[in-house]
């Protein structure tokens, strides 16, 4: 949108090497509202994929069977839905696997949602083209058969195999689990 104001043939080169242009103001509303909805997107695949496949696998062997998805699917997933200018992924106040761990942008805000567990999704800019978005992950009556207050021993034996620092437990049905988290870079893939 900014070419024409552009010398020509820098802007046909970067058309040619593919590299696009990289405008320097602000993301304007619109730029904004296209990285939300992209970002929502992104979070509903991912939520509806892992939905799928875990009740799928709690179906076939039962919660102890089914924490290879959890461990495994989730982050294959979360991956494969990013690409140069998007990144996903889950977080927590309450961490299982501390690769979760929030982003820098994150972790404040992943405060204030513990603080106010009315807080809906919402959406920020986190830096020059960068849009933050977050989504709240509600516990549901089957998480808790690996996130509850009481596991069953085989479950309770194969969470602790893998996840000695494991911290995700204790939760009840309404409680926040954490949070879906996404950036979009703006200035890059245009
Ligand atoms: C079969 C056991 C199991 C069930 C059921 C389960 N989880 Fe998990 N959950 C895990 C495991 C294992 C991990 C660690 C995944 C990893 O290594 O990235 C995890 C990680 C998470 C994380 C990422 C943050 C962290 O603590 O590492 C979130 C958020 C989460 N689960 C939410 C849920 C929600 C919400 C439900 C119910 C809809 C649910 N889980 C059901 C086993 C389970």
């Amino acid at each position: 949108m900014i070419a024409v104001a552009r010398p020509l043939l820098p802007a046909a080169l970067a058309l040619v090497l593919g590299c696009g242009h990289t405008p320097k103001g602000p993301a304007t509303p619109a730029e904004r509202e296209a990285a939300s909805a992209r970002a929502r997107e992104a979070v509903e695949k991912l939520r509806s994929s892992l939905g799928r496949e875990l009740g799928a696998a709690l179906k076939r062997g039962g919660p102890a069977a089914a924490i290879a998805v959890c461990a495994e699917r989730a982050p294959a997933i979360a991956a494969s839905l990013g690409d140069a200018t998007l990144r996903i992924g889950r977080t927590s106040h309450k961490l299982r696997n501390p690769r979760n761990a929030p982003p820098a942008w994150v972790a404040p805000l992943l405060a204030e949602y513990q603080k106010n567990p009315g807080l809906a999704s919402s959406e920020r800019l986190i830096g020059p083209g960068r849009v933050g978005y977050l989504e709240p992950i509600k516990t549901v009556t089957p998480c808790l058969a690996c996130h509850g207050q009481t596991l069953d021993g085989s479950v309770e034996e194969a969470l602790a195999k893998r996840y000695p620092k494991d911290a995700a437990t204790g939760f009840a049905a309404g409680d926040l689990r954490g949070l879906f988290w996404v950036e979009v870079d703006l200035r890059r893939g245009r």
